[in-house]
């Protein structure tokens, strides 16, 4: 049976039939996904406005697909737009039988026409070494103990309430990025779609309103994670540490905090958070990281 290639159009130029279809496939691979984005499509943000879809289908159903995302990062103190490459799948019946592959090489043949480096993150990096894609390793962040600030913190609810949505895009638009390492610059695309997937959207971005900040918190072996701040001028360590709670229990950070200490014990990521993986020149070198909200 032979099988329908569409690739390197965007997103916005499908139908609902045919995003119905990829969705179908999307939440057999990874369950949830439709939900998720959904949610972000509800919150402003659609998930055709910012994907290049690459597709096989038989007969009209999808049954592989490869995403292409143009990430605009802070990366090495500049500005770049990346290529991510995301939400990578093969309809079961069709697995090991290379359709991922072929994706694969459609999908960067047509980045290496538009971006100088490409990245994604996986806990399959067998799939992407082949096509060019390597390790990089990532870190965590420890900074030093001090007495964390009183905040007064409030949990933003942006799926009950238009104000905190309202509130959380605004401050996404206007942030500075949370390193000058690694870290998004989305204006809130990115973010706001993987907190959906995750469900971070209902439980993990705090407002600070003395500072006029979000911090967003995750959890990571028994810890707190801190998955962002965002900030049009990020606030002081011990009013990001008093937000996450600091006192009673291990914090770490999932980016280099250098904006706001420049003092902080880099640690690897644990493994069991999957790898990023590059193609073409990387230009770090020191350790950074990048938070589970900024991958793809
Ligand atoms: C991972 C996935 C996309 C692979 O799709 P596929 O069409 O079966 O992949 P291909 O047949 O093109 O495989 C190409 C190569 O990738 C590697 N590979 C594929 N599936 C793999 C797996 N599950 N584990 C390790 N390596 C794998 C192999 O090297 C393979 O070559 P080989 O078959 O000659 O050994 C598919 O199994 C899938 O949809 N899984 C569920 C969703 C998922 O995990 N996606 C990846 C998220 S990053």
């Amino acid at each position: 049976m032979a099988l329908t290639l569409h690739g390197g159009r965007p997103g916005t130029d499908y139908d609902a039939a045919w995003w119905r279809s990829v969705f179908g496939l999307l939440g057999e691979c990874f369950p949830g996904l439709p939900g998720g984005a959904a949610t972000a499509e509800a919150l402003g943000f659609p998930w055709a406005d910012q994907t290049t879809p690459f597709t096989l289908s038989e007969q009209g159903r999808t049954v592989a697909h490869v995403g292409v995302l143009a990430h605009p990062m802070r990366l090495d103190g500049r500005a770049a737009v990346v290529a991510g490459v995301h939400a990578v799948g093969t309809t079961e019946a069709w697995r090991r039988r290379g359709l991922a592959r072929r994706l694969l090489g459609e999908a960067l043949d047509w980045v290496d026409e538009r971006f100088a480096l490409a990245k994604l993150h996986t806990d399959l990096p067998e799939v992407y070494a082949p096509h060019g894609f390597r390790v990089v390793p990532t870190h965590r962040f420890r900074t030093p103990p001090q007495p964390p600030a009183q905040v007064q913190k409030r949990l933003l609810q942006p799926l009950r309430h238009a104000a905190d949505a309202d509130l959380l895009r605004s401050l996404l638009r206007l942030r500075t990025p949370a390193s000058n390492r690694c870290a998004t610059a989305d204006p809130g695309w990115l973010e706001l779609t993987v907190a959906a997937l995750s469900g971070a959207l209902s439980s993990g971005f705090w407002h600070i309103e003395s500072h006029n900040a979000i911090v967003a918190l995750g959890e990571e072996a028994g810890g707190a994670l801190i998955l962002d701040v965002i900030a049009p001028e990020p606030p002081p360590l011990a009013v990001v540490m008093g937000a996450a709670g600091a006192a009673d229990r291990p914090v770490l950070w999932s980016f280099s905090p250098e904006l706001s200490c420049d003092r902080a014990e880099a640690i690897p990521t644990p493994p069991e958070a999957g790898v990023l993986m590059v193609r073409g020149d990387w230009p770090l070198g020191e350790p950074f990281g990048i938070s589970p909200l900024w991958e793809h």
